[in-house]
């Protein structure tokens, strides 16, 4: 019975002392907090020199309608590219130039390579070809989106941390319809006043004397693409430039030899070294503009993104004898054969590069606001492409 008040007052002071350092601790922070409030205020709110704590607030008025929408959508964006670009990504140059021209409907943007802008940027762009895991920015302002960029298909984006890289990215930029941000290696925009007059395709025809021709460096690929044309060659000739070929054509004279080969070739091979959802690259976009149909291997949904008429499928014949079967038809038929060049009395913007705007017009659009996260980048990036082989069957 003795022990009760004992324990009662051990309690009681247990209690005061308690009470005493919360509320120690609340102050000292209180005194913390506006210490930093008025830190803020007095500071002037230049774009360059922002710390972490204006961003935030920043991001609060963004979120709250603290300010007014019109100031804060007109604001220029920037977007932090994080690791290195390599030679073929020359569309996303640093500076305000990427987004300053006609076809981008939102020219507020700028791209930099500076990290110690970091802190203000509002987008982070990790290109998964040069990333490291060792090299990842160690903080991150909350309204910032992080963003996972490749234009190689999977089986050619080598990359084994991808474990690492769970709940990392708010947005996806690559050539995929679902991404974030979808960027093509290029476009065919249909445009009248661009229409082709087509005078010269019979003396054109009637010169040609080769069937087909592809330009080629990957040798070896997971499409399995050379495996097909090798099966084609016992039907057809078919002539290899590039790395694996007869010759190679220098890098900066593509244009001057795909010109060459309308004159000779009918076809043109643009097969793909990966079949993967919407993997569609450049030889596909940039061969429409010469005189020669355009074969096609890939996964891409050709016929969304080209005119009708505009190329034939490899994937719609049972196999490489029925395909060479099929152009040796249409070589030997000019009726058939000019079928394929009708689109392009319509006229057509053809663009072979890829076009950032839509970068920045999604920094402006109210999903920029919203949260996001891929909680899972690899099964989006992998599973979610469905890349396959070609086999003999
Ligand atoms: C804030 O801006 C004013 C006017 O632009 C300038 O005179 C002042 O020195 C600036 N203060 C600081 C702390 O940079
Ligand atoms: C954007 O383009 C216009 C017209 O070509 C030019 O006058 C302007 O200086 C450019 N702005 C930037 C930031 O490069
Ligand atoms: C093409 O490449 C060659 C060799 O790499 C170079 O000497 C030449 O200046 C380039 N020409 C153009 C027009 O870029
Ligand atoms: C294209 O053809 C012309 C005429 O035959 C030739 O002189 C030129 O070297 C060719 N260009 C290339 C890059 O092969
Ligand atoms: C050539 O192709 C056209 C269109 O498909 C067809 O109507 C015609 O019969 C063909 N001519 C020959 C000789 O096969
Ligand atoms: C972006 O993702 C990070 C990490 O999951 C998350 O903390 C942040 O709130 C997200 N931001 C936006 C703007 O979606």
């Amino acid at each position: 019975m003795k022990h009760i008040p004992i324990v009662r007052t051990g309690y009681f002071l247990g209690c005061v002392l308690l009470v005493t350092i919360c509320y120690s601790w609340i102050m000292v922070n209180n005194i913390f907090i506006r210490s930093v409030v008025q830190l803020q205020k007095s500071q002037n709110g230049s774009q360059g020199q922002q710390n972490s704590f204006l961003i935030k607030d920043r991001v609060a008025e963004e979120l709250y309608g603290y300010a007014q929408n019109e100031r804060v959508s007109n604001r220029m964006k920037l977007v932090l590219l994080w690791s290195s670009l390599f030679n073929g990504l020359e569309f996303l140059k640093t500076g305000q130039n990427s987004f300053n021209h006609s076809s981008c409907s939102e020219k507020k943007c700028e791209i930099t390579s500076d990290r110690r802008r970091l802190m203000e940027s509002d987008a982070v762009l990790f290109h998964l070809r040069t990333v490291s895991m060792t090299d990842i920015p160690r903080s991150r302002a909350s309204h910032q989106k992080w963003i996972f960029f490749s234009l190689e298909a999977p089986p050619y984006s080598h990359f084994h941390g991808f474990s690492f890289m769970n709940d990392m990215f708010n947005w996806t930029m690559t050539y995929r319809s679902d991404s974030d941000i979808v960027l093509p290696y290029g476009r065919v925009i249909r445009n009248d006043e661009s229409a082709n007059r087509l005078d010269n395709l019979y003396s054109l025809w009637q010169q040609k004397r080769k069937m087909a021709t592809w330009m080629v460096s990957h040798c070896d690929t997971d499409s399995a693409r050379e495996g097909y044309i090798k099966a084609m060659e016992k039907f057809m000739e078919v002539v290899t430039f590039g790395e694996c070929g007869v010759a190679v054509c220098p890098v900066n004279k593509t244009e001057e030899c795909l010109n060459n080969f309308s004159k000779k070739f009918f076809f043109y091979l643009a097969f793909e070294n990966a079949i993967c959802d919407d993997y569609v690259t450049e030889k596909f976009f940039r061969t429409l503009k010469y005189d020669m149909i355009l074969v096609v291997f890939g996964g891409g949904k050709y016929s969304k993104i080209s005119p009708p008429g505009s190329y034939i499928d490899a994937m719609e014949f049972s196999s490489p004898k029925e395909l060479s079967i099929y152009l040796y038809k249409v070589a030997a038929n000019f009726t058939l054969y000019a079928q394929y060049f009708k689109w392009k009395l319509d006229g057509y913007d053809i663009r072979d590069v890829p076009d950032p705007c839509m970068l920045c017009e999604k920094l402006h659009s109210n999903s920029f606001r919203l949260y996001s996260v891929y909680h899972d980048i690899r099964k989006w990036w992998v599973a979610g492409s469905h890349c396959r082989k070609w086999e003999m069957t």
